[in-house]
């Protein structure tokens, strides 16, 4: 058996952790660059305790903000010029995927040079980030993608019509703050949408063909946190216990996807982000009880034991306990108010062959089933 493990050097969790990021900047740098997006930060005043915890540790601030939805190349390389303007020798990203993503990928072009298209897989010029990144704290204010722990950011392009990650070991964050507190202002819908994706990415972890034994044990464990607090955290955003659990399932879908990789649910969720434009919690939440369904043979075993973390049972064989888990998942995903289908989103079925080929980017490559062209379009008509 043969692994390699790479996660942030430090990782805080837990309420309050938020006045850590003051000590904890002052050792990485003297200015930091704080990528944000849009003003509810500024408006609940998340960002003006950021800069006073910083300030008082000697640390100065500067702001690059409005991030909105997932990032395009102009997003990033606008950015690295704004922290080369300012001198930033530490960045800070403070908000959802999308912004963790900028800030991620801001740190390494920063020191490495030209624009983050080059090194974008599939479509740059081949590049590689062979230089350190700036250092980077990551602090989510969302319970989904995990990225304060990943060494990948996704960059789209709505013109070229791409969403493709720049990936290396350099940009994982040196350090992620989880404080539960800064998710309780997430709207349900959010709070639903990157709850499905977190327990997606610790499934598909888990059954990755990719997985061993660090990954399977961190994915595992995570399982049965989404199971007993995502439908509480979307009734009740100031459920203290049902926010942290979140937040701590997707903080170990990180650590684990970032090594073992995902599957077909990310795959396909992918290629929908990027042309029709579906949120990447949505597709995912859509799609998670479909692709079980699919690869549920390619290892009982496995998805029995997603099944008993789901459900918290034991059952007569490993057959029954993987649909238990897949009923488990749809019946969640119907309770925390994730569409059945695409059907809202208006997908011209001439499009599906195009979505289908776009499926098959780096995360596919994970899944137990080796999907064909004809299966996954197949399964796309069945949802739109
Ligand atoms: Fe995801």
């Amino acid at each position: 058996m043969n692994f390699e493990f790479y996660t942030a050097s430090q990782i805080i969790f837990g309420e309050g952790t938020l006045s850590r990021t003051g000590p904890l900047a002052s050792k990485m740098g003297k200015k930091a660059l704080i990528v944000l997006g849009g003003g509810s930060l500024r408006k609940n005043g998340i960002i003006g305790r950021l800069t006073e915890f910083l300030n008082s540790a000697g640390v100065k601030s500067g702001f690059y903000e409005g991030i909105a939805k997932e990032p395009e190349v102009e997003t990033v390389d606008r950015g690295v010029e704004t922290a080369l303007g300012f001198g930033a020798d530490l960045i800070i990203g403070i908000g959802g995927g999308s912004v963790i993503d900028t800030a991620k990928a801001i740190s390494g072009v920063v020191t490495n040079g030209g624009s983050v298209r080059d090194y974008l897989e599939g479509v740059g010029t081949g590049r590689e980030i062979t230089k350190p990144a700036l250092p980077f704290i990551a602090i989510p204010t969302t319970a989904g993608t995990g990225a304060e722990v990943t060494k990948n950011a996704v960059i789209s392009s709505s013109e070229e019509k791409f969403k493709k990650s720049i990936r290396s070991p350099y940009l994982i964050p040196k350090a992620a703050i989880v404080d539960p507190q800064l998710t309780w202002d997430v709207p349900p819908s959010v709070t639903a949408a990157c709850g499905m994706d977190a327990l997606a990415q610790l499934i598909e972890a888990y059954i990755s063909k990719k997985s061993q034994p660090f990954t399977d044990a961190l994915a595992i464990y995570g399982i049965p946190y989404v199971a007993r607090s995502l439908g509480k955290a979307v009734k009740n955003g100031n459920d203290a216990e049902a926010r942290a659990d979140m937040c701590l399932a997707s903080l170990l879908s990180g650590c684990a996807l970032a090594n073992s990789g995902l599957g077909a649910v990310h795959g396909i969720a992918a290629s929908l982000g990027a042309n029709p434009g579906i949120p990447h919690g949505l597709a995912c939440g859509i799609l998670l009880p479909h692709i079980m369904k699919i690869n549920m043979r390619f290892d009982l075993r496995k998805f029995a034991h997603i099944g008993e973390a789901l459900t918290g049972k034991r059952f007569e064989s490993e057959e029954q306990a993987a649909e238990a888990g897949i009923e488990f998942v749809s019946e969640l995903a119907k309770e925390t108010g994730i569409p059945g289908d695409f059907r809202q989103f208006g997908i011209q079925p001439e499009l599906i062959p195009q979505l289908a080929e776009g499926s098959k980017g780096s995360s596919m490559s994970g899944n137990p089933a080796v999907l064909s062209q004809g299966e996954i379009e197949g399964l796309l008509g069945s949802l739109i």
